[in-house]
């Protein structure tokens, strides 16, 4: 447990999916909080490390979301010299956000473990808001979502459920030295994901399976930064292989229920209207 009643709580990735909705659950209980991204106040900047010292001086705990993607290669070393920092700076209790079946986020998990802070780790599973927050939106929006992913199962898990556990375990006592696999209850393919988000929002949305051939030729079309076209690659061609198909027990652990279901993730959503044409 923290002493966050005095001292803030940076959180990394703090405007982010996650990130965000932890603040709004510290804030609403008082509790101090400071975002931790570059338009944060001091200015945190992974690809800046003298952003690092000064965002932390002063807090009681660090969220640890690192960004663009912490499978991307050299994250594990980016995140060990931040945590590394953060010890030296005494803020020694540090919670990361991680993910399932990665070389690299796994190489993080065991780089924090060896860095001298009272750790948690949250390995999370995909999580529900790529779909109406990530990468995900312009192709529902447009009403198709095409990726070289066959019949693979993907226990998505709410944002809410994340936010709800980093929460939990940056203000209860008996979570340092734990490893929390977050994941929902449910296993859904991508085709099922989509189906339930057309059905939900009313809307004929139609998932594809293409060749991982066009899958690399749409992304470059894109014209994105090459991290990002590694970064689709490996998680739609390498890590969406079935290594992931199973639930786990984090979520029943850390907050004594059952994980949010996708159906009303996409329920909920829907009503936004976000999803709408
Ligand atoms: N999405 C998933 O399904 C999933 C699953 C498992 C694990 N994860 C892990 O969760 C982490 C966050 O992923 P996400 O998809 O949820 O992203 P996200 O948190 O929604 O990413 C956006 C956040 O990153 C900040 N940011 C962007 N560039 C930054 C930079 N150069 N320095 C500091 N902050 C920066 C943004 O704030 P500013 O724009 O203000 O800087 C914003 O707060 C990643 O490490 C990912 O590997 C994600």
């Amino acid at each position: 447990m923290t002493d966050p009643t005095t001292k803030p709580i940076l959180i990394l990735g703090g405007t982010g999916k996650t990130g965000r909705r932890l603040a709004e659950r510290l804030t609403a209980h008082d509790l101090p909080v400071r975002i931790g991204s570059r338009s944060g106040t001091p200015r945190f900047d992974w690809e800046v490390p003298a952003t690092w010292g000064p965002a932390m001086q002063g807090v009681s705990a660090v969220y640890i979301s690192y960004y663009p993607d912490i499978a991307v290669p050299g994250a594990a070393e980016t995140v060990d010299a931040f945590a590394r920092l953060a010890v030296q700076n005494g803020v020694t209790r540090l919670v990361l956000l991680s993910g399932r079946g990665e070389t690299e986020a796994q190489r993080a998990e065991e780089m924090l473990k060896a860095s001298g802070a009272d750790w948690t780790i949250l390995r999370c599973a995909w999580f529900s808001q790529n779909f109406s927050e990530g990468f995900f939106t312009g192709s529902l929006a447009e009403g198709e979502v095409a990726l070289p992913i066959g019949n693979v199962g993907e226990p998505f898990v709410d944002a809410d459920d994340i936010a709800d556990a980093a929460f939990a375990v940056l203000t209860e006592p008996g979570h340092v030295g734990q490893l929390y696999e977050l994941t929902g209850p449910r296993l859904l393919s991508f085709a099922d994901a989509v189906a339930e988000i057309a059905k939900a929002a009313g809307r004929d949305i139609r998932f594809v399976r293409i060749s991982h051939e066009e899958f690399t030729a749409a992304v470059a079309a894109h014209e994105l930064p090459p991290e990002f076209g590694w970064l689709l690659n490996e998680l739609f061609t390498q890590v969406l292989d079935g290594r992931n198909e199973s639930l786990t027990d984090g979520v029943q652990r850390v907050l004594g229920r059952q994980p949010r279901d996708f159906s009303a993730y996409a329920t909920q959503t829907a009503a936004t209207g976000i999803w709408s044409n």
